[in-house]
């Protein structure tokens, strides 16, 4: 039988992220297990920055929770993503595990492109800000197939079920998850199917999700994104991501060649200001 993983990026038990979650997999019509991980209670430490992963055993030397979340990515045959608004970004322990997403190369070949379908969940309309931004950039960065992605409203626990579009919304999404893509929704980015962008000059623009510039223009009264693939791809391609990988390892030989110079730059700021510690 398949296994559906639901992360779930909310502290709140029975929240909003945890009922789609759990309603997404009732209307998955394939038959599944439902394994469900509650971010919040992992230890997922920040990033030191050691790059450890990338090389031998391609394993994080810190001692907390995140094998036990690599494994159940391992595990899953789909995902459910599901991460509340916070502040206008998703919640950050959802971050927290993508910041230590290198770890995630020494499991790549078990890990990518599995199916899944993100939600972001708000409390008012329109003060998302960029969360979904953030749930989509988690899966597209596991190279996850993105089979769908939405946002619903709804600020107290249950909320968004007192609404019964979102209950349609979370149908689709079930039904898209094993099956044909709800992904990407229009106007959205032609190469990887983004849909939040910044401006870079007069009707130039690029895609916050793959960071490939591009064109915007209006067509028949319809926003057009071209967006063209750039030097340095990561997220588009099983081969841009090993690529990328090459290029990370790469700068352990460029560190050692430029040290004496970058640490003449470095050095030179050493003594600027009082550190003010944790107590
Ligand atoms: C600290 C905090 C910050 C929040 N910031 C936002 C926000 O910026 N925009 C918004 O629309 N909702 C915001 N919310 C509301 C939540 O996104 C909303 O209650 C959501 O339903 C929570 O999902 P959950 O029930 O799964 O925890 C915030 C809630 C909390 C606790």
């Amino acid at each position: 039988m398949k296994r559906i993983l639901g992360i779930i990026a909310s502290p709140r038990r029975l929240g909003n992220c945890e009922i789609l979650v759990k309603e997404i997999s009732r209307q998955v019509p394939e038959p599944h297990a439902l394994d469900l991980i509650r971010l919040p209670e992992f230890r997922i430490n920040t990033c030191k920055a050691c790059y450890t992963c990338l090389f031998a055993e391609m394993r994080c030397p810190q001692p907390d929770d995140l094998n036990t979340i690599i494994e159940a990515l391992v595990r899953a045959d789909a995902l459910i993503v599901a991460a509340p608004t916070y502040f206008l970004g998703a919640h950050s322990v959802l971050k927290r595990l993508l910041d230590r997403g290198l770890s995630f190369y020494g499991s790549a070949d078990r890990i990518w492109g599995k199916p899944a379908v993100g939600v972001t969940v708000a409390g008012i309309e329109h003060r998302e800000g960029y969360a979904k931004l953030n749930v989509d950039s988690f899966l597209k960065l596991i190279l996850a197939e993105i089979k769908g992605s939405e946002i619903f409203f709804g600020a107290l626990p249950g909320e968004v079920f007192l609404n019964e579009d979102n209950k349609q919304k979370a149908a689709g999404l079930g039904a898209a998850l094993f099956g044909n893509s709800a992904w990407p929704g229009q106007p959205c980015c032609n190469l990887c199917g983004g849909d939040s962008f910044r401006f870079i000059g007069p009707g130039r623009v690029k895609c916050l999700l793959c960071g490939n510039p591009g064109s915007v223009t209006m067509e028949d009264g319809k926003t057009v994104f071209q967006i063209n693939s750039a030097d340095h791809e990561m997220v588009l391609s099983q081969e841009a991501a090993r690529v990328h990988l090459e290029w990370l390892r790469s700068m352990k030989d460029r560190f050692i060649q430029n040290r004496k110079a970058l640490k003449q730059i470095t050095v030179q700021y050493l003594k600027d200001g009082t550190w003010i510690r944790p107590t």
